[in-house]
């Protein structure tokens, strides 16, 4: 069955390309490069022994998606296909409503016209922006966002979930992730930040290397057990086989019309000194870094209740923080 996989080849969607082979299916990405690299593409090659069908192309262009959709009889997509760099958003927006929001749009529209059911959307724990609710559930209710780039997040789950009400033959899952680390346990993919990381495991990995001078924890006096802030690392293969769980649920619906918001996470607190003391537990190296000043825009402590994807998808996180560290590191060796 044909899964079309928009942003393939980025970070989490090239782990999903492999967990979607290895579950049966067949995936068929559409990515303009524009904010990811071909070496994933042999990256996936490497690790299933054949290469994965990928489509150059912008996502915001109607009259490619419904092409694609039909030419290869495209069962489900999942779309991953977005700008990600909270800080640009803010000094760029337009870019980040333009691209984020179109490119759902078209998505919508061409699975309208083509007859493409399933949907599933790569939202982000952002959305709890600066909430207090811990765990945060998919309950708790949605703050303002915080940044162009939260909101394109909140925006695009209220378009999914509004055209599902609308009556439009059409089933949608987003997906609500923690923070995304590691990569896959054989190093032939991984993430690839462009420039300096804004994020904190391969700000980690690139100092362990060298290539940064040293790491600074943004901010060591929150009301936290250690002072700095808490989040729940979630390993990008549990993620990826999130995908997989939640696109083989969609296509067991008898329902023409369900839209559902699941969290995507550890449900495990981990703080940033943590993560810093279990990367140098697996590489053997010790790390130089610094406590600074806090980051504008970041919460205290994020981290996710995990129940309801466990009870209605059965589906729960297998690997620790470690593992994603680890992994992350034999990446990073390989760059
Ligand atoms: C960020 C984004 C979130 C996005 C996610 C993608 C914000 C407010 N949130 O989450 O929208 O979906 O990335 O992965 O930007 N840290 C340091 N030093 C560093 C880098 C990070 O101490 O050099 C700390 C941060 O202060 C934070 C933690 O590490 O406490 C995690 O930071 P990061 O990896 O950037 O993720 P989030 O900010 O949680």
């Amino acid at each position: 069955m044909n899964i079309l996989v928009t942003g393939g080849a980025g970070f989490i969607g090239s782990h999903t390309v492999v967990a979607l082979v290895e579950a049966g299916f067949e995936p068929i990405i559409v990515d303009d490069f524009s904010n990811s690299e071909k070496r994933a593409l042999s990256g996936i090659e490497r690790i299933l022994g054949r290469p994965v069908k990928c489509y150059e192309a912008d996502c915001n262009n109607l009259e490619t998606i419904q092409n694609i959709f039909r030419q290869e009889q495209i069962q489900g997509a999942i779309h991953f296909a977005a700008f990600k760099a909270v800080g640009e958003s803010v000094q760029n927006p337009l870019k980040y409503y333009e691209n984020n929001l179109v490119s759902l749009i078209t998505l919508l529209k061409a699975a309208h016209t083509e007859g493409v059911k399933n949907i599933l959307f790569s939202s982000s724990a952002t959305v709890y922006g600066l909430s207090e609710e811990l765990p945060a559930t998919e309950q708790t209710l949605i703050p303002k966002a915080m940044s162009p780039y939260g909101n394109t997040k909140q925006i695009s789950e209220e378009i999914l979930r509004d055209v599902v009400a609308s009556g439009a033959l059409l089933r949608g899952i987003s997906l609500r992730y923690f923070n995304p680390i590691g990569a896959h346990p054989s190093a032939a993919i991984g993430e690839l930040p462009l420039g300096v990381p804004n994020n904190l495991v391969p700000y980690i990995t690139q100092t362990g290397a060298g290539i940064r001078e040293k790491l600074t924890v943004f901010g060591g006096d929150y009301d936290t057990p250690d002072g700095t802030c808490l989040r729940d690392f979630i390993h990008v293969c549990d993620l990826a086989e999130a995908h997989v769980i939640a696109m083989k649920y969609l296509l067991s619906l008898e329902v023409d019309n369900y839209y559902d918001v699941f969290n995507v996470g550890t449900g495990v607190p981990n703080s940033v000194l943590e993560a810093i003391t279990a990367f140098e537990e697996v590489s053997g190296k010790s790390l130089h870094y610094e406590i600074g000043a806090r980051r504008d825009g970041d919460v205290p402590s994020l981290y996710a209740d995990v129940s309801k994807i466990k009870s209605a998808l059965g589906w729960t996180a297998k690997r620790s923080m470690k593992e994603g560290l680890a992994d992350a590191w034999r990446w990073q060796q390989t760059l």
